[in-house]
């Protein structure tokens, strides 16, 4: 399915950032059952999907590994997140989720005890109401596995302190512990992928784009840490190089090795050049090659990781019209508000609307930017085609803001009653997916 009408407002903004920064388009053609948010456009674009892409496509696994800041509370801009979870646990992904509590001490000053008390209570077992299943799936605290802070400390070898201070742009005052936290996070996305864990393999960050930075530090030092690169030249071979003076012959002769497995017969080996040409292969081969030297790699190389990818979703817009954010309570729709609380806000909502039901109705209203109509696009409404048509009754003018408004607080209601009621549920669950190591 196309970009959809309902988002082509906002989504104009979104496909320049993308275009500014280099964020490829989702392609979802093939995918099992897109969920709503990839098939409405929500989730907008991505970095690397083509290895999780392909695990999907053959029925091998991957991780999702995603991460949560326990300092607010939790409203429905960050149900987005266990949505496509969800989505891809049904898949058999394997599932770790980073509670984020060093970088929430470094940036929010929020102390460990404190940031664990709020991680359980509006995250945890909202995620466990909302659907998430305990099998394969892990929840981890920062500050007490000690893989993702090694990482943290070793990786951060490779980027000097020029590049990353131009990424983050922290200031003379910034605290220590802040700067060292997006390495926190590169360790929290690259663990995983180590021997103890799931080993080497696809592995997708589903975000907001605002976690961008995050990513493309990831995929940095994912890339500096590798020994070989695979690469189509200039002049139309694929070649395999060795990246260091290290091991060079080593090197050669262990890709060979392995591409011999993969049915290749043909080489072109110049150690001079510390490179393996491969003259039976074609460009779109690369990936494949990738994989099967990143496997290799890593028998000799325990840092050596698929690339993290990631898919970047659009911000839900609040009700008072600007972001959804937990610090303007009247802009969010909090998981642990009440039906009744949920429903008022809704009812108080700012609207696309026209300034007066006259002009509504002659010049229609704006869903593309009315919070009311992304409670729908977002979560409250599977059937496309009915959310088609208010798009379009709007449009036309038909549509009032008040129908909008009640039939989301309808909606609402049962969905907020039916969260609280699981919640309580799910406290007894909480340890089948906690980890304290
Ligand atoms: N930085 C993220 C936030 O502000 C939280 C986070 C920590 C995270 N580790 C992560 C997100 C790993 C994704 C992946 O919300
Ligand atoms: Fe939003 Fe509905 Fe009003 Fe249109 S009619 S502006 S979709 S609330």
């Amino acid at each position: 399915m196309k970009i959809d009408p309902w988002t082509s407002a906002q989504y104009a903004d979104y496909s320049k950032l993308r275009d500014e920064f280099g964020i490829e388009p989702l392609d979802i053609a093939g995918l099992p059952e897109p969920d709503r948010l990839m098939r409405r456009g929500v989730i907008f674009g991505c970095r690397g999907f083509e290895y999780v892409r392909k695990a999907i496509m053959e029925k091998r696994p991957f991780i999702i590994l995603s991460g949560l800041m326990p300092s607010g509370r939790m409203h429905l801009g960050h149900k987005m997140v266990i949505d496509q979870i969800k989505y891809y646990q049904k898949l058999g992904a394997h599932i770790y989720i980073a509670i984020a509590d060093i970088e929430s001490y470094a940036a929010r000053n929020m102390p460990l005890d404190k940031a664990e008390h709020i991680a359980i209570e509006e995250y945890v077992l909202n995620y466990i109401a909302l659907g998430l299943e305990a099998q394969n799936t892990q929840i981890y605290f920062q500050s007490k596995r000690q893989a993702v802070k090694d990482l943290a400390f070793l990786l951060g070898k490779r980027i000097i302190w020029s590049q990353y201070s131009a990424i983050y742009g922290f200031e003379e005052t910034t605290n220590l512990c802040h700067i060292f936290s997006p390495l926190v996070q590169v360790g929290d996305i690259l663990h995983p992928q180590l021997k103890q864990y799931s080993g080497p393999l696809p592995l997708l960050v589903p975000v907001g784009v605002d976690q961008d930075p995050h990513i493309r530090l990831t995929r940095d030092l994912c890339n500096a840490h590798r020994l070989l690169n695979v690469t189509f030249t200039k002049d139309g071979k694929v070649g395999i190089f060795v990246k260091g003076e290290e091991d060079v012959q080593k090197l050669l002769d262990k890709s060979k090795e392995a591409m011999q497995k993969m049915g290749y017969g043909d080489f072109n080996m110049i150690p001079k050049y510390k490179a393996l040409y491969l003259p039976g292969a074609t460009e779109s081969d690369i990936p494949n090659i990738n994989e099967v030297l990143i496997k290799m790699e890593s028998t000799l190389n325990e840092n050596t990781f698929y690339p993290a990818a990631a898919t970047y979703h659009r911000f839900i817009t609040g009700l008072t019209g600007g972001k959804m954010s937990s610090s303007n309570p009247p802009s969010a729709i909090f998981l642990t508000d009440s039906p009744e609380e949920g429903a008022k806000k809704v009812r108080s909502a700012v609207t696309g609307g026209g300034m007066t039901i006259e002009e509504h109705k002659k010049n229609g209203g704006k869903p593309e930017v009315c919070g009311v109509f992304e409670l729908f696009v977002y979560h409250l409404m599977d059937d496309d085609s009915e959310l088609k048509a208010i798009y379009d009754g709007c449009k036309a003018g038909k549509r009032l803001c008040g129908e909008c408004k009640m039939q989301a607080a309808m909606l609402l209601k049962p969905f907020l009653a039916d969260l609280g009621a699981k919640r309580e549920a799910a406290r007894g669950k909480v340890k089948d997916y906690l980890r304290y190591d």
